[in-house]
């Protein structure tokens, strides 16, 4: 029978190392020709997730646990690191240190979120303690639903200002989201009493509703802008990627709802 272990850690590998080379790339092109160290740190950084990548799908479900143990030590290290350099990169944004640079202060920090959401689920799986599911709900749930208004806005602010249309319908999908995200902030302070099942349920399918119409949008978005029928300086890639990670979030909602029903809380 396949380890649980053994697949988790895979499905994680495979989703998250393509996420951060794809990162790696973005950043790159968002820096100025002439800061080719940080180029070179990029350029360093996709090679390095994209050998994670092809590395995750040279294992199986049958591969020895401990192999994977070591696996997924090798790749929090790299997690961490590219935490770093995103860090670095905020700092020197932030700081004003690469004016004319196009990588907006908020994407980069949301990308290095990405990387510590990675960086602990490596962690989790190899210390073997998982969150008790009421707290894995809520606290999955305030991370992605961030990462959803976030890409909202990015969206918003990339697509050309003449598009005035769709500029309209990534605001209010910001505004929704932002609201979601306060929604499941207040569950989080009234923990544990607001851990109640109908709660709980409810929470989930309210965020799967919006989750499933902000996907339907980054979809049509992604293939609006692969057409080049619409003006934007989004990368077809960068709307593909936000799309990907709306499909995981919905992977993960439906997985809880599983969960929580086949639990007696
Ligand atoms: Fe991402
Ligand atoms: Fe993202």
């Amino acid at each position: 029978m396949p380890d649980p272990f053994v697949s988790r850690s895979l499905d994680e590998i495979r989703f998250w190392s393509r996420i951060m080379k794809e990162h790696s790339l973005f950043l790159k092109l968002g820096f100025r020709c002439e800061d080719t160290q940080l180029i070179n740190e990029a350029n360093n950084f996709y090679s390095v997730f994209e050998a994670i990548e092809n590395k995750s799908h040279l294992f199986t479900v049958d591969t020895d646990p401990q192999v994977i143990r070591t696996f997924n030590e090798e790749v929090y290290i790299a997690a961490a690191n590219i935490w770093s350099f995103k860090r670095k990169v905020l700092g020197l944004i932030i700081q004003c240190k690469l004016p004319g640079g196009n990588n907006l202060p908020l994407l980069v920090d949301h990308t290095s979120r990405e990387a510590n959401y990675f960086r602990n689920r490596l962690a989790e799986l190899n210390q073997g303690r998982l969150e008790p599911l009421p707290d894995a709900i809520i606290d999955e749930n305030v991370f992605f639903l961030r990462i959803m208004a976030d890409h909202a806005k990015f969206i918003g602010h990339l697509l050309d200002p003449s598009e005035r249309k769709l500029v309209e319908q990534a605001r209010n999908f910001s505004h929704d989201f932002d609201q979601l995200l306060y929604q499941a902030i207040d569950l989080d302070s009234m923990r544990p009493q607001s851990q109640t099942h109908p709660l709980l349920d409810q929470f989930l399918d309210q965020n799967r509703v919006s989750v499933k119409s902000l996907r339907d949008f980054k979809a049509t978005a992604r293939d609006l802008i692969d057409a080049c029928r619409i003006k934007s300086i989004i990368h077809p890639l960068l709307a593909d990627h936000v799309f990907r990670e709306a499909e995981r979030f919905l992977y993960i909602i439906d997985a809880f709802e599983i969960s929580l029903n086949q639990s007696k809380m």
